[in-house]
């Protein structure tokens, strides 16, 4: 079985992938502010407000944290203060570790995402309001069965 997974956030999205052979579509950041979502609605104030342009591909949050994550394994999250201070200074995030972690930490109590982490992909962009999750999946089902029934249309 294969599973496609990455930036799907539309039911266009969603059918694309099943054209291209996938059985099925992984949805993560879309989900992101859900109403049924953990997160703090000022981090889902964040990821509504934020488009693909707003993420960065990094590894300050896993080096600030402290976290042994192997460096070709990168994580996508929103960008803030804390990723424009340190993207493309990791050597010298390394050396700060200790106080970056106290504030990373500090920050995310706080609910302060100019410094925590909130990991999102691209898929951000399609995110533009607190909704119930089967209100999102629903839609994201509705649409893809359109735009895949658009296409059997055109070999009619
Ligand atoms: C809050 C959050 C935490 C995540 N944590 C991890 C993780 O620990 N490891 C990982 O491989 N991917 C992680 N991901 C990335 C998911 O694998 C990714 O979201 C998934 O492939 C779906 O892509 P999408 O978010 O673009 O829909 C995380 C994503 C989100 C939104």
């Amino acid at each position: 079985m294969v599973v496609a997974a990455g930036g799907i956030g539309t039911g266009r999205g969603l059918a694309a992938v099943l054209a291209a052979g996938a059985q099925a579509g992984l949805v993560g950041t879309r989900l992101l502010a859900a109403t049924e979502a953990a997160g703090k609605p000022s981090a889902k104030r964040k990821v509504i407000e934020a488009d693909a342009e707003d993420t960065v591909l990094t590894r300050v949050f896993d080096i600030g944290a402290g976290l042994a994550w192997p460096s070709r394994y990168p994580g996508r999250a929103l960008r803030n203060d804390f990723a424009d201070r340190w993207h493309g200074h990791e050597e010298a995030l390394s050396v700060d570790q200790a106080e970056a972690r106290t504030t990373l930490a500090q920050a995310a109590r706080d609910g302060d995402y100019s410094q925590a982490v909130i990991y999102a992909s691209s898929a951000a962009e399609f995110v533009r309001a607190e909704q119930p999750v089967a209100e999102i999946l629903d839609q994201l089902a509705a649409d893809a069965e359109h735009h895949l029934a658009a296409v059997r249309d055109l070999l009619a």
